[in-house]
């Protein structure tokens, strides 16, 4: 089913105020489940991300198209009394109004949650910022790399004799997206009950921390014991009062590393993560072809294992010297080893099943063709978002504006004045 009148958000109307990703990210997907998203830009240029790392001339980036699909765009200054009106109208009919800018910004624009509230009780409101209220750094501008740090994933990641080390995942971003949305969709829920919308903030550092909770776990047992079982640095290597980097040793009891497959020296990325999952011993011995480790008691239990887990992860690797990747990971499952390829971007582009599974599809886009993104990774047994391309800047103003009941006069100077942004500037 696509997004019709029946798909799960339809009827909520969202007011898009956001940028670059952790805002856009969220409202993309409130928009691929039904709901109606019009996203409010600047008439200069709008959203940042439009501009950023173009790969053509004149034409909006994946940037932006990857995180505003599903949406309409009304480019209008905010900041001009016709502006903030239609803001105002706006906000009267709307369900939600998502925002992420610099702390402050919407108080100088005249649009506080107080005020928002009056307008519209209904309303929820929902704003991204790098930190939360309590934090002596609430006044900072915060982007993805400045969040990780600050939210423990930086300080976490990496290898030990390295520095601290950022994800390529967007934990700082997509992630506090995520939870804003969490947070609206309870709202929406709560607003049942009450009829009553109310402000969910969500901070880019306390949604980084969310998701370095068995970091925060490991601080409390270093502290308690003076070493942490799992790590690399144990047995033989030295612990401070702080949670060390871990390299890629394994987050919880099983302990794993990535591990050189066939071809590792021509391929960056010819490697399996490999699990030794301790239930599973007997099978995994029997896979790398070692069943003399199965009895020996210097292999047989995870701590006889553990002073010298890396040779026995040199081992494997001598096992995995003669076999792709994807040729050990079929022998592997067969012996229920938790493990898989490494894949690249390349391989995950042309995969074909995550193409079929809709996780990664290709949208039609005006002006530039078509673009391969990344779909929904929630699946429902009863609907299937259809992603559709991106707004161009102002696309929809004028369609906007003459819903709101601006005549064609009022419209054409606005687009005079600059008040709104002529698509055709794009
Ligand atoms: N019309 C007129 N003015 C508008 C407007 C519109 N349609 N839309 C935004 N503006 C204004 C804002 O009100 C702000 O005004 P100000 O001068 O009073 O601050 C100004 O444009 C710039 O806003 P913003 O995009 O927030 O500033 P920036 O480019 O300097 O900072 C961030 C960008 C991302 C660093 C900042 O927005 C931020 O820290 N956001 C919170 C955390 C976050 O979401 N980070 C990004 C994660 S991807």
């Amino acid at each position: 089913m696509a997004a019709t009148a029946t798909a799960p958000l339809a009827g909520i109307k969202v007011i898009d105020f956001t940028g670059v990703q952790a805002g856009p990210a969220c409202t993309q997907m409130m928009a691929w489940f039904g709901a109606d998203v019009l996203k409010v830009e600047r008439v200069t240029g709008g959203d940042v991300t439009r501009h950023q790392l173009r790969d053509i001339p004149n034409t909006d980036a994946l940037y932006f198209t990857m995180l505003n699909s599903n949406k309409r765009s009304l480019a209008i200054n905010t900041k001009t009394p016709e502006g903030l009106e239609v803001m105002e109208k706006l906000i009267r009919e709307a369900d939600v109004l998502v925002e992420n800018f610099a702390p402050g910004a919407m108080d100088r624009m005249g649009l506080s949650w107080e005020h928002i509230h009056e307008l519209n009780p209904r309303l929820i409101f929902g704003s991204v910022k790098g930190f939360n209220d309590e934090s002596p750094w609430k006044d900072l501008k915060v982007y993805e790399n400045v969040a990780q740090c600050a939210g423990g994933a930086a300080s976490t990641t990496g290898f030990w004799d390295g520095p601290p080390t950022v994800s390529a995942a967007a934990l700082g971003d997509s992630n506090t997206g995520m939870h804003l949305l969490i947070g609206l969709l309870t709202a929406l829920l709560a607003r049942e009950k009450t009829g009553v919308g109310q402000k969910v903030s969500v901070s880019m550092q306390d949604a980084v921390l969310n998701l370095c909770r068995v970091k925060l776990r490991d601080q409390e047992r270093l502290e308690k014991v003076g070493y942490l079982e799992e790590y690399p640095q144990y047995p033989n290597g030295t612990f401070t009062d702080t949670v060390p980097r871990g390299g890629n040793a394994g987050g919880g009891g099983q302990p794993g590393w990535v591990l050189k497959c066939k071809g590792w020296q021509d391929d960056p990325n010819a490697y399996i993560y490999f699990t030794i999952q301790e239930q599973n011993w007997e099978k995994t011995c029997q896979a790398i072809e070692k069943p003399e480790w199965v009895d020996d008691p210097a292999y047989a239990t995870a701590t006889a294992r553990q002073p010298h887990i890396f040779d026995i992860f040199a081992d494997i690797e001598k096992w995995l010297a003669d076999k792709t990747k994807y040729e050990a990971v079929g022998i592997l499952r067969t012996f229920d080893v938790p493990c898989a390829p490494v894949l690249s971007m390349k391989e995950i582009a042309e995969d074909p099943a995550l193409r079929a599974s809709g996780t990664v599809v290709e949208v039609q886009q005006q002006g530039r063709g078509t673009f391969l993104t990344v779909g929904s990774p929630i699946k429902f047994s009863d609907y299937t978002p259809a992603i559709t391309g991106a707004p161009l800047l102002g696309e929809h103003s004028t369609a906007v504006l003459s819903d709101l009941g601006y005549t064609a006069d009022q419209i054409a100077n606005f687009q005079v004045a600059h008040v709104i942004a002529d698509p055709a500037e794009h």
